[in-house]
């Protein structure tokens, strides 16, 4: 049997390769995470969906009330939240860098929590994936002057990366103090816990990939290295919150996005990340799984199986991601090989996802239009 309530931190209970019993419905299970009592395993996955029209970055009460309509979710994870103006890698990005942004967004948890809900805050920094029209004219920052090679929106629409300028180690300090400083105001705003933004093309994955991480000195250069700076920010995040309130999310398995390409050296360098967050005793991590085709490359044995190959080497929480309908999720959470399961696109258009699993209702169908700067839509 499943058990319905690990204790947090508490390696997954059930290993089996026996069948799922047809109709249970494991990702329907209570669960504990960092002393909060989740109702259910299902996830809302981080979206930022550029729906402010405050010329600050700010949220507006249309934010607060997209998340509240979703509070049925055993636990929400907010968009991207950018830490810093250099931080931001979209016109209409929110922040949590000042008090206008920590106002909002004690809006927005004050009533997800009046409707039952539970919200963790997503912290991000776009590193090279910006451009200097969203900078003030400035280069944006990165571990070295590679261009990542992708497309980024810009108050002129979408527009090719640039290289950017490589941080130095006293920018990169700086740094890691906005993430601490994003860390309180995320306490200050009323937020449940926070999710470090680890996944994609960002900041964090620029830095632990070596075709995009050509330094030499103490960030770079080897395994060790290209992870330090994720492990310098999460211990600043600590001197805020509670481990068990710090969640981390990892997409070790994203190649052939722009200049993002996996060599023999990124599989042990996640793996050595995965093996140190086992000391650090995140609340959890949010665990992205191949979106693309990993055949012949020094990943393919990942394919079709980033849970299966990660699973194993970390003990604590983890959430599965990635495309998961309810009987994927619920054949994950049955087979061990994740504790709760996230879902992003669907929530769009289903707010009400947790009910309509419940109930075995159809589900909206997902209109990618409505994905991005659409006001209420969607
Ligand atoms: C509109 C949109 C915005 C997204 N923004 C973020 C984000 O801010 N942070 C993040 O980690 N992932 C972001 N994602 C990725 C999702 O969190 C998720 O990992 C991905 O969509 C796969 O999950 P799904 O198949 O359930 O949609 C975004 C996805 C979409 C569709």
């Amino acid at each position: 049997m499943i058990s319905s309530k690990p204790l947090a931190g508490e390696a997954p209970t059930l290993r089996t390769t026996e069948d799922r019993p047809s109709g249970s419905h494991p990702v329907l299970g209570t669960f504990e995470l960092g002393g909060l009592k989740l109702p259910n395993r299902v996830v809302m996955s981080a979206m930022a969906r550029a729906q402010t029209t405050s010329s600050n970055h700010a949220p507006i009460p249309l934010d607060a009330e997209y998340y509240a309509q979703r509070a049925s979710a055993g636990l929400i994870i907010t968009g991207g939240i950018y830490i810093s103006p250099q931080a931001t890698g979209a016109p209409n990005d929110l922040g949590i860098y000042n008090e206008e942004h920590v106002n909002g967004w004690r809006y927005v948890t004050d009533t997800v929590h009046a409707k039952g809900g539970r919200i963790f805050a997503q912290l991000g920094h776009s590193g090279g994936v910006s451009h200097p029209d969203l900078q003030g004219g400035n280069l944006p920052v990165a571990p070295s002057a590679v261009n990542p090679g992708s497309k980024v929106f810009t108050p002129s629409g979408f527009t090719d990366t640039v290289t950017p300028r490589e941080l130095t180690r006293g920018e990169i300090r700086d740094i890691i103090e906005d993430y601490r400083h994003a860390a309180e105001n995320a306490k200050d705003a009323g937020f449940d816990g926070v999710e470090l933004h680890g996944a994609n093309i960002y900041l964090i994955p620029q830095f632990l990939s070596d075709a995009l991480n050509h330094r030499t000195d103490e960030y770079g250069g080897s395994l060790e290295g290209r992870t330090r700076f994720l492990f310098e920010v999460l211990d600043a995040i600590a001197s805020v919150w509670n481990r068990g309130r710090i969640g981390v999310k990892l997409s070790p398995s994203l190649h052939g996005v722009g200049a993002f390409h996996a060599t023999e050296n990124l599989l042990p360098t996640y793996e050595l990340v995965f093996h140190r967050l086992n000391d650090f005793r995140p609340a959890y991590i949010h665990l992205a799984r191949t979106i693309n085709d990993v055949s012949g490359i020094p990943l393919a044995s990942l394919r079709y199986r980033v849970l299966q190959h990660f699973r194993p080497r970390f003990s604590g929480t983890m959430i599965g991601n990635g495309g998961f309908d309810l009987d994927a999720a619920n054949d994950a959470i049955w087979h061990g090989d994740a504790d709760l399961v996230s879902f992003a696109k669907p929530f769009i258009s289903n707010p009400d996802l947790v009910d309509r699993f419940a109930r075995g209702r159809e589900l909206t169908p997902i209109d990618p239009k409505s994905h991005y700067q659409c006001g209420a839509l969607g």
